[in-house]
């Protein structure tokens, strides 16, 4: 494969859903960085790598911790503690991940579910606004779903509408964008994953950015224990005399009850290599999604990006016509060497963590979503010729 330093370690079965975008060159710079004898703890690269992806998402803070899951964690907590709520009503999707969801029940929210829109399968825009106004919820999770930017245009004045506080899950959609900005910078706060598959990876991590300083400061007291300690010197100064603590004992006084979610130097450093060839790998990715598009684009239900947007999907997810087509071309495609899966997650609301705390919650386009999608491999490694040849096996029993 061809591109800044990018070679293809392993590929198990022939067509893999995933590479891993950690390269050798990846994996000899670490090596020379690790005979410096650095700090490996998070410290001052992972600083780093938080201030390169603040400038690349052009968002005001970014915090680095060890999961995309973390980062949603992160999020809902940082959000409760900061006294913003007046309920604890959230809107979820329903087409996500449960990591998305998860936090609302770990932390006392009252989760209510949406329908995936039939174009981007974000959240239904109608049935959000009829949520909004039965319920009054002051939150809502957004995800992103699989690097398809949703309709921001008419979430943002929803939002406006409402007042809601805009959780943005980019996890999946990392270097997709939507009118010239970034996914990931239209929320209050916005999570990143960085596992192996998505766009980059740093092995496992995840981000939250976010342009507001107090809800910055909280997300890094709550990754770390609590302390005060990782915030800049006037806030965290500001907080000990507020408390007035004296100096031997301000590194361990915990302002919050947190947790430990901190990630290390040694997957910033990687970060930070990822990240100098994201673009590139985006570019890949998007270039992929076209030509799956064009070949299989009018014989699918598939998800339609809004115009102006930008795609950067991790993997290319097709709704099959019935149950039946789908388990016919899963068969071919495992036939075929291809790795093949369900849609994401498909209805969440048809999860038994849902279903046995909520009812098994059913609708038109997530339950299609759900029994009738899979997806096809889409990464950096795939060629035009790959595309066509994975196409052809897909219509050879569609
Ligand atoms: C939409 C979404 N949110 C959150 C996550 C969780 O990320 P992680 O696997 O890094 O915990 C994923 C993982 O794929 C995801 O797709």
């Amino acid at each position: 494969m061809d591109g800044p330093g990018t070679t293809q370690r392993e590929l198990n079965p022939r067509w893999c859903l995933a590479y891993d975008t950690i390269d050798r060159n990846d994996i000899d710079r670490l090596i020379q960085w690790l005979r410096t004898y650095p700090r490996l703890t998070k410290g001052a690269v992972t600083r780093d790598f938080e201030s390169r992806w603040s400038n690349w998402m052009a968002r005001s803070h970014s915090i680095f911790c060890n999961s995309g899951s973390s980062a949603n964690l992160l999020m809902y907590y940082a959000l409760l503690v900061s006294g913003r709520l007046r309920n604890k009503k959230v809107i979820v999707p329903s087409v996500g991940w449960i990591t998305s969801i998860a936090p609302a029940i770990q932390f006392g929210f009252e989760p209510i579910m949406c329908e995936a829109d039939p174009e981007t399968f974000g959240l239904d825009l109608n049935h959000l606004e009829d949520l909004l106004k039965q319920y009054q919820a002051q939150t809502v999770m957004l995800v992103q779903v699989l690097g398809v930017p949703h309709k921001m245009r008419e979430l943002l004045a929803l939002k406006e509408r409402y007042e809601f506080v805009l959780m943005e899950d980019a996890c999946a959609a990392i270097g997709a964008s939507y009118e010239g900005k970034k996914v990931g910078s239209f929320g209050d706060m916005a999570s990143f994953s960085f596992y192996f598959g998505h766009q980059m990876s740093t092995v496992e991590g995840g981000m939250v950015s976010t342009d507001d300083k107090a809800l910055a400061d909280l997300l890094l007291m709550l990754r770390s224990h609590g302390w005060s300690k990782d915030l800049d010197q006037t806030t965290h100064r500001s907080l000990v005399e507020q408390h007035s603590i004296d100096d031997f004992h301000s590194p361990f006084v915990f302002y919050e009850p947190g947790f430990n979610l901190r990630s290390t130097d040694i997957n910033a450093f990687l970060g930070i290599g990822q990240l100098e060839k994201l673009d590139w790998m985006t570019e890949q990715r998007r270039r992929n999604h076209a030509r799956y598009l064009e070949c299989l684009g009018s014989h699918f239900y598939v998800q339609r990006p809004p115009a102006g947007s930008q795609v950067a999907s991790i993997s290319v997810g097709l709704i099959a016509e019935s149950q039946e087509q789908r388990r016919r071309i899963v068969n071919n495609l495992s036939e075929h060497g291809i790795e093949t899966r369900i849609f994401s997650a498909g209805n969440l609301g048809l999860h038994p963590f849902w279903a046995s705390r909520y009812g098994s919650t059913s609708f038109p386009v997530a339950d299609r979503i759900h029994h009738c999608g899979f997806f096809l491999p889409n990464h950096a490694g795939l060629n035009d010729d790959d595309i066509t040849t994975i196409a052809r096996v897909v219509m050879e029993v569609a």
